[in-house]
C-alpha cells in the first residue's frame, strides 16, 4: 500500500511537471506582472496625452461623466444594453421616496435574442433589430407609447465622444463586425433607427460604456466607487481621471471617467514576450486579428477556446486521451467560458470534466480529467493575474495622482467570467492586495448590470436637457427670418429719415465731408488721434504716393482713466494733450508744426472738415461734462493752448467708421461702407449728394455719410424685440433710453445682457446652484474677450468653466453649458441685427444706383467683430440672406482707423491748400 501510494505520488509529481512545463508560459510569477503593470502605466499616460494618443493602444476615451451618482439622480427611465452577452432591454425608476434618506430603484428587464447574422451583418438592420426589440418592450410592458421617454443606451464599445449623447464608433470589438457604422454616431444611428421603427417617442441622452455604466451602478450604494471593470465576453476598466491630465479635454479642475479599452493593450507588441503559440492562434482566427490583444488572453470570449487550443495540442503530442483527438475536440466553440468555470468546481469539477470530455466524444481517463482541470486552472489563473496587473496600474495611478500614501478605494465589476467562475473573483483579489499593498480595494459585484448606472448617467444628461429648454424659453432673443426682415426694413427707414433737412430721425445720417475715396495720391507725414474705441492712440502716419505708395505708422496706446472719461471735458481734454505731449517728445517731434486728423469715434454733427457746428453727444462709455454742446476741436485747440508745449494744425474730424472705410479703401477702391462692431456699433457709406438735403453742396457726387446706426429705436421702433434684459441694461447705462440697436449689438453691452439673463436664471434657480454672488451682480464683467473665450469651439465645456471661475464665477459642468449657450444667443442675435442693418445700407446704395447687382466692399474694425469666433459669420451670412443682390466683400481694417484719418487729413490739406 505505501509502494503504491508512493508510486501515485511520483506519478502525479511526474505528471504535473509534464503539464505545468507545457504551460510554462502562462504562469506570471509576481515580477512579471509588476513589470507588465509598470508597462500597462506608461501606456495609460501614453493615451492620455494630446500628442501620442494617436499611437498609444489604450486609447483612454473621455466618457464626460464627471461625477459618480450624488443622489439627486430622480426619474423613470428606458434602457438598452447592448455589446455584453446578452442584449437587455430595461426600465429603471429611481425615486426618492418621502422621509427616507436613500433612494429606491426600480427595474424591469427583458433579455432579447440577437441572431448571429446580425452581429456581422449590415449596421443598420442590426440597429433596427434593437429599436423593434425596444418598442416590443414598450408595448409588453404596457408602457405608455404617447410618453416622451429618455434613453440611456449601454453600448460596449470603443466610442470616441464630446458630450454624453454623442459617440463615433472607433472600431468594433469582441465577436461584433457590423457593416457601415465604423466613425458614425451610435446616439444618432440608434435615434434614427428609433424614428424607422415609429410610433413611440424615445430621446436617447446618453452613451454609456458598460465599464462606466457597472461604475455607476455600484456607486449608487458606494461613494468611493471610482473603477468600473468588466471580465466577461470581453474585459475593459474605467476610472476617475483628473481632468488636468486628460489633453482631449481641455480644463483642469476636477475629475472625469475614463474609458480606458484596456482589452487592447498589447496590440503594439508589447507583451510579446508573454504571448503562446495558442494566443496567436486564437488572434488569427479571431474577426479582428491584431487587435484586442489583452482581451483575447482575458475576456470570456476566448477562455473556453484557449483551454480547447491548449488540449488539442496536448492530444497531439500524446500527453492525454492516449493521443487520439476526436472532430468535436478539433471544432472552434467547443469548449466554452461556461465549461471552464464548470471544470473547475470545487466539489464537483472533476465529474463536471469527465462529462463534458465524454460530450466531446473523448474517453478520459482519472488522469486526464486532472490535467484538462489543470489546464483550466493556468488558463483562468493567467486571466485574472492579468486583470490584476492592469487594475494595479489603474489604482497605482490614481493614488499618486492624489498624492496619498495609501488609497481606500471601491471597484465595482461586472461579467460573466468575474460572477460565474467559481475562483476567479477570490483569486483576483488576492493577487491585487498583493500587488498594491498601498491600496485598500473593495471589489463590489454589480448585481443588477450596467443599466442601473446607465441610468445615473441619463438622469444627470437629462437635467441639462431639461434646463437648457427653460434657458431656450427665456431667450426670447432668437430672431425669425421674417423679424430681421423687418429690422432690414426699419433700418433703411430710419436711413431715409435721418437724411432730411430736418428730421429728428434717432439715426442721424451725419454729413463727414469726406466727398471721395484715396486714389493713391495722398502724401506727407500727419499726426492722428483715435479716441472712443477700447484704447486711445496717438500715431504718426508717414505717406508716400506715387509707383511707391505706402502708409508707416507709429503709435502708442494710452488707457484713458474711467475718472477722466466721466469726469469734466477740460481734464478730458487736457489728458488728451498730455499724451500727445508725451507722444512727441517719443518720436522727437515737438518741434514741427504737424497736420491732425482726430479720429473722434462720437456723435457730432460737422459743418465742414475740422467744425464741429452743433457739438456732440457722448455715446458707450464716455460722459465728460461741459463738452456736450460745445465743438470738440475747439476744445482740443484750447487745451493744447493751455500746454503751450506744442502746436498741430488740426485739419480733419473724421468718425472711426469714415476713418476704416478710409483705411481700407487705401487698400480696395470698392471700399465704400465702414462698420465698426467692437465696444459700439457704427455704419458709414457713401451716399449720392442729390439724397442729403442737409448739405447745401452742389457739384460733388457722393459724400460719406456716418450713420449713427446705433440710435435705431430710440422711438420705440424695436421694442418689439426688446427684452426684459436689455431694458435692464439700458436701464443700468449711463445713457438711459439711447442708442437702443447699439446695446443690442455691441460689445460694451453683449456681455451686460448676458449677465443679465444669468441672474435672472440664478434666481430661478436653475443656474449657480441659485446663488447670486458678488461677482454676478458685478457690472461689466463679461467683456468680449471673455464671451469670445467661451463660445470657441475649440473649447471643451471644463475650460469654460475654468474662465468663469477666473470670473469669479463657480460653475458646475451643467452651469457652463447653460452659461456658453447664453452667451451664444446673446452674440447671434446681435450679429444678425448688424447683418440686417448692413443689408439696408447695402441695398440702398444699390438702388441709388439703379442696379440690379451690387458689387461692394465694406472696411471693418471692432474688437467683436474680429474677436468672436461666429460673430463675423452670422453677420456675412445675414447679409446673404436679407440682400440677394448685393455681393459684399468684407475687408479687415488692420492698422486700425488712424492711417484712414491720417488720409483724410492728407486729402483735405491738399483741398485747402488748393483753395
Ligand atoms: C452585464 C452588463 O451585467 O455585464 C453589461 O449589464 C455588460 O452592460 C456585461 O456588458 C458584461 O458581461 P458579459 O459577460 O455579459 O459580457
Ligand atoms: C480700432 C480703431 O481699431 O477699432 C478705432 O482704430 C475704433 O478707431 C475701434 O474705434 C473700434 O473697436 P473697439 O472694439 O476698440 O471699440
Ligand atoms: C470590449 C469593448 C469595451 C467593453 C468590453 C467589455 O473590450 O471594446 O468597450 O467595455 O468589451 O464589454
Ligand atoms: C458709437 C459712436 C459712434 C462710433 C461707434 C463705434 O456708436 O456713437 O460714433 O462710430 O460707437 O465706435
Amino acid at each position: 500500500n505505501v509502494l503504491s501510494a508512493l508510486l501515485t505520488f511520483f506519478f502525479f509529481f511526474f505528471f504535473f511537471f509534464l503539464v505545468d512545463r507545457f504551460l510554462y508560459a502562462m504562469r506570471l510569477h509576481d515580477d512579471q506582472l509588476r513589470d507588465i503593470s509598470a508597462r500597462f502605466q506608461a501606456e495609460m499616460k501614453k493615451g492620455l496625452s494630446a500628442e501620442s494618443n494617436a499611437a498609444a493602444t489604450l486609447k483612454m476615451l473621455p466618457t464626460h461623466v464627471c461625477s459618480t451618482p450624488d443622489g439627486s439622480e430622480n426619474g423613470e427611465f428606458l434602457a438598452v444594453d447592448l455589446g455584453g452577452s446578452k442584449f437587455k432591454v430595461l426600465q429603471v425608476k429611481v425615486r426618492k421616496e418621502a422621509g427616507r434618506v436613500r433612494r429606491s430603484v426600480e427595474m424591469q428587464e427583458q433579455t432579447y435574442p440577437l441572431p448571429k447574422e446580425l452581429l456581422i451583418g449590415r449596421g443598420v438592420e442590426l440597429f433596427d433589430h434593437v429599436s423593434e426589440c425596444l418598442k416590443d418592450f414598450l408595448l409588453q410592458k404596457k408602457i405608455s407609447l404617447e410618453k416622451k421617454h429618455p434613453l440611456g443606451f449601454t453600448f460596449s464599445f470603443p466610442c470616441q465622444q464630446t458630450a454624453l449623447n454623442q459617440g463615433l464608433l472607433l472600431n468594433w470589438s469582441k465577436n461584433y463586425w457590423a457593416r457601415g457604422l465604423q466613425g458614425k454616431d451610435m446616439v444618432n444611428t440608434l435615434r434614427q433607427a428609433i424614428s424607422r421603427a415609429g410610433g413611440m417617442d424615445v430621446d436617447v441622452l446618453a452613451l454609456v460604456n458598460d465599464t462606466v455604466g457597472t461604475m455607476m451602478t455600484c456607486g449608487f450604494d458606494d461613494q468611493h466607487c471610482e473603477v468600473g471593470l468588466i471580465i466577461g465576453t470581453g474585459t475593459n476598466a474605467c476610472y476617475m481621471e483628473e481632468l488636468r491630465h486628460i489633453d482631449l479635454v481641455e480644463g483642469d479642475e476636477g475629475r472625469m471617467c475614463v474609458n480606458t479599452e484596456w482589452g487592447a493593450f498589447g496590440d503594439d507588441g508589447a507583451l510579446d514576450d508573454y504571448l503562446t503559440e495558442f494566443d496567436r492562434d486564437i488572434d488569427a482566427a479571431s474577426i479582428n486579428p491584431g487587435k484586442q490583444c489583452l482581451e483575447k488572453m482575458v475576456s470570456g470570449l476566448y477562455l473556453g477556446e484557449l483551454v480547447r487550443l491548449v488540449v488539442l495540442k496536448m492530444t497531439k503530442l500524446g500527453l492525454l486521451f492516449d493521443g487520439r483527438v476526436t472532430d468535436a475536440l478539433r471544432t472552434k466553440g467547443k469548449i466554452t467560458t461556461a465549461h471552464v468555470a464548470a471544470m473547475e468546481q470545487y466539489k464537483d469539477g472533476l465529474k463536471n470534466t469527465r462529462d463534458i470530455l465524454l460530450d466531446l466524444s473523448l474517453n478520459p481517463s482519472p488522469d486526464d480529467c486532472i490535467a484538462v482541470q489543470h489546464v483550466c486552472t493556468v488558463v483562468s489563473f493567467r486571466s485574472s493575474n492579468l486583470v490584476a496587473a492592469g487594475l494595479a496600474a489603474i489604482l497605482t495611478r490614481i493614488r499618486q495622482n492624489r498624492k496619498l500614501k495609501t488609497l481606500r478605494i471601491t471597484v465595482g465589476v461586472d461579467g460573466t467570467v468575474y460572477k460565474t467562475h467559481p475562483q476567479y473573483a477570490k483569486r483576483l483579489h488576492k493577487v491585487v492586495r498583493r500587488l498594491v499593498p498601498d491600496c485598500h480595494v473593495r471589489f463590489v459585484l454589480s448585481e443588477s448590470g450596467s443599466s442601473k448606472g446607465a441610468a445615473m448617467v441619463t438622469a444627470v444628461a437629462q437635467r441639462v436637457t431639461a434646463r437648457r429648454h427653460q434657458v431656450k424659453w427665456l431667450c426670447v432673443c432668437i430672431l425669425s427670418r421674417d423679424q430681421l426682415r423687418s429690422v432690414k426694413a426699419r433700418m433703411r427707414a430710419g436711413l431715409e429719415a435721418g437724411l432730411k433737412s430736418n428730421s429728428h430721425s434717432p439715426v442721424k445720417m451725419l454729413p463727414s465731408y469726406v466727398f471721395r475715396t484715396p486714389d493713391g495720391t495722398e502724401c506727407g507725414k500727419y499726426l492722428a488721434l483715435d479716441l472712443g474705441g477700447t484704447n486711445f492712440r496717438v500715431l504718426l502716419v508717414k505717406i508716400r504716393s506715387g509707383l511707391r505708395r505706402s502708409v508707416r505708422l507709429y503709435n502708442k496706446l494710452y488707457p484713458i482713466p474711467l475718472e477722466i472719461m466721466q469726469g469734466t471735458g477740460e481734464e478730458l481734454f487736457d489728458h488728451i494733450v498730455h499724451c500727445i505731449s508725451d507722444f512727441l517728445d517719443y518720436v522727437g517731434m515737438k518741434k514741427a508744426r504737424l497736420p491732425l486728423g482726430f479720429t473722434f469715434s462720437f456723435p457730432c454733427l460737422q459743418a465742414a472738415i475740422n467744425v464741429v457746428s452743433t457739438g456732440l453727444n457722448w455715446t458707450k462709455g464716455f460722459k465728460a461734462t461741459d463738452c456736450e454742446g460745445n465743438d470738440v476741436v475747439d476744445m482740443l485747440r484750447e487745451a493744447i493752448k493751455r500746454r503751450n508745449e506744442f502746436d498741430v494744425d488740426i485739419v480733419a474730424i473724421v468718425n472711426d467708421t469714415v476713418g476704416t472705410m478710409m483705411s481700407c479703401a487705401y487698400e480696395d477702391p470698392q471700399c465704400e461702407i465702414g462698420l465698426i462692431a467692437g465696444t459700439g456699433s457704427n455704419v458709414c457709406y457713401m451716399e449720392e449728394l442729390r439724397n442729403i438735403e442737409k448739405n447745401g453742396l452742389g457739384e460733388m457726387q457722393r459724400m460719406c455719410i456716418n450713420t449713427e446706426w446705433g440710435g435705431l429705436g430710440e422711438d420705440g421702433c424695436l421694442d418689439d424685440i426688446i427684452t426684459e434684459y436689455d431694458n435692464a441694461v439700458d436701464r443700468e447705462s449711463i445713457n438711459h433710453g439711447r442708442q437702443r440697436f447699439e446695446k443690442l449689438t455691441s460689445g460694451l453691452y453683449l456681455g451686460e445682457v448676458v449677465r443679465q439673463v444669468l441672474l435672472d436664471l440664478t434666481r430661478r434657480g436653475l443656474l449657480f446652484k441659485g446663488r447670486v454672488t458678488e461677482a454676478l451682480k458685478t457690472p461689466g464683467i463679461f467683456e468680449t474677450k471673455y464671451l469670445s473665450q467661451i463660445e470657441s469651439d475649440r473649447l471643451a465645456l471644463l475650460q469654460v468653466r475654468s474662465i468663469l471661475q477666473h470670473l469669479g464665477l463657480d460653475s458646475t459642468c451643467d452651469d457652463s453649458i447653460i452659461v456658453k449657450e447664453v452667451c451664444g444667443a446673446v452674440s447671434r442675435r446681435a450679429a444678425q441685427l448688424c447683418g440686417a442693418g448692413m443689408a439696408a445700407v447695402v441695398d440702398k446704395i444699390r438702388e441709388n444706383r439703379g442696379l440690379d447687382q451690387l458689387n461692394i466692399t465694406v472696411g471693418v474694425d471692432g474688437t467683436l467683430y474680429k474677436l468672436h469666433p461666429h460673430f463675423s459669420t452670422v453677420l456675412q451670412e445675414t447679409v446673404v440672406a436679407l440682400a440677394p443682390q448685393c455681393y459684399v466683400t468684407y475687408l479687415l481694417s488692420e492698422e486700425g482707423s488712424g492711417r484712414g484719418a491720417a488720409l483724410i487729413t492728407a486729402v483735405a490739406r491738399r483741398d485747402q491748400v488748393e483753395m
